[in-house]
């Protein structure tokens, strides 16, 4: 099993669509093992975007970042990282694929609704980044059985 963060942008949390974005994870099987509300601020968004703090965007970026609190999400699954980025679709939401959260929810490149890490190694430093140990659970989903076939699930 694989575990990736994810987090509700402002942009979900403000538009009231917590509850939507949090069903469709549920709805796909993957299991919900840590899950908060948290305000960022600058310390945090540097590091979460090292590689963006050079590029012109970044101060609308963080600032859009800021502007409500997030909801961070420990989200565990085979193969968990690839699922939820592929479910999040492109960055662009106007480019991203109907289906895809930001393709049905996101009509901008920035206020795009969520952040997934986009490999097992980040998703590591990303969790450790906005959970501590005890905040994600260590349980099994009650229907495991029935979501994978036995020699799916290790
Ligand atoms: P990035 O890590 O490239 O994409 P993703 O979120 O799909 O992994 O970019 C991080 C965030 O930076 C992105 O979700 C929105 C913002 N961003 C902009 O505001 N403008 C841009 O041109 C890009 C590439 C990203």
């Amino acid at each position: 099993m694989e575990t990736t963060l994810v987090l509700l942008k402002p942009s979900c949390v403000q538009r009231q669509l917590i509850g939507q974005i949090v069903n469709r994870f549920e709805r796909r099987g993957l299991l919900i093992v840590g899950m908060k509300m948290m305000q960022l601020d600058d310390a945090i968004l540097r590091e979460h975007y090292s590689h963006l703090v050079d590029r012109p965007f970044f101060p609308l970026l963080a600032q859009s970042m800021k502007a409500s609190p997030i909801v961070a999400m420990a989200i565990r699954g085979v193969e968990a990282v690839q699922v939820v980025r592929g479910m999040t679709g492109f960055t662009n939401g106007r480019r991203a694929d109907p289906g895809t959260i930001r393709g049905d929810y996101a009509m901008s490149n920035q206020q795009n609704i969520v952040h997934a890490s986009d490999s097992p190694e980040n998703a590591a430093i990303e969790l450790a980044r906005f959970f501590r140990p005890e905040e994600i659970f260590e349980y099994r989903h009650a229907l495991t059985d029935f979501l994978y076939s036995q020699d799916e699930v290790i």
